[in-house]
């Protein structure tokens, strides 16, 4: 099986966050295809019968289910040891964009009842500053139309005002709760605060995609095998996974 070098810089990114799991953990499974890595691997971990594991949506359920992993709903896992996520955007002080897989809701609702979040990710995800991957917005089906006029009109103050904002799919995507992502073509955001908060502020608007201030880890993997891990604290692991490994995991299932 030819894997692609995208593949393998997800590969190695999930692989250098292995070694942060341990028996025992309640561990959050994020969404997307470098957490399917991750999935995968945590399927033929060690301690993987000794950990409970919280999926981040349907998908990521199904496939931690497929591989023998012990899944169980939020509410009873209760407080989460660290949760394992990717990510579309990341920028120097960890803050994020999320949510191009529409899932953004449910993983941050797990990443704040984690102790510990780590996003994994390819090079390419890493951004002096985000803005650049339009901005996932999940809002209620009801009056979608109107709250997608308040948002524009939230906007406008912070300099975004001409941004684009599109329902995903022309409404046709709906996320694991059943609603609607607006995805918001906002260019860069000089001030992702004051945006997190005007957003939150709309009616109808249930969650975006910004994660401030939430991951404390982040690990870019490289085509290679080679990935390096830093933390909030400065502290930082460089090492090399086998990219060999890859495509034995994907033809075990
Ligand atoms: C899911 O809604 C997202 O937040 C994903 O975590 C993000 O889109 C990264 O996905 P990939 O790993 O597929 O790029």
């Amino acid at each position: 099986m030819t894997l692609s070098p995208a593949d393998l810089a997800k590969y190695a990114a999930a692989a250098g966050a292995l070694d942060l799991v341990e028996p025992g953990m309640k561990l959050g499974l994020g969404t997307g295809s470098t957490a399917e890595w991750l999935v995968r691997l945590v399927a033929r971990h060690p301690a993987a019968r000794a950990l409970l594991c919280v999926p981040t949506s349907r998908r990521t359920a199904e496939l931690a289910r497929a591989l023998g992993l012990r899944v169980e709903d939020l509410d009873r896992a209760g407080a989460l040891d660290l949760v394992i996520d990717g990510t579309d955007e990341v920028d120097p002080a960890f803050d994020l964009i999320k949510g191009g897989g529409g899932a953004h809701l449910h993983e941050k609702i797990v990443a704040a009842s984690a102790a510990r979040m780590v996003v994994i990710a390819d090079a390419s995800k890493r951004v002096a500053q985000l803005g650049a991957f339009a901005l996932p917005v999940e809002v209620i089906a009801f009056g979608a139309a109107g709250t997608l006029g308040r948002i524009a009109r939230a906007l406008a103050p912070l300099g975004l005002g001409a941004s684009a904002i599109a329902l995903r799919g022309g409404g046709a995507f709906r996320t694991d709760e059943g609603n609607l992502v607006a995805d918001i073509a906002c260019g860069a955001i000089p001030d992702a605060r004051a945006l997190a908060a005007a957003l939150a502020a709309v009616p109808g608007v249930v969650e975006h995609g910004l994660f401030l201030g939430m991951c404390d880890t982040v690990v870019i993997g490289a085509p290679d095998g080679a990935f390096t891990r830093e933390g909030r604290d400065g502290a930082r692991f460089a090492a090399r996974a086998d990219p060999a490994r890859a495509a034995d995991l994907l033809a075990a299932g």
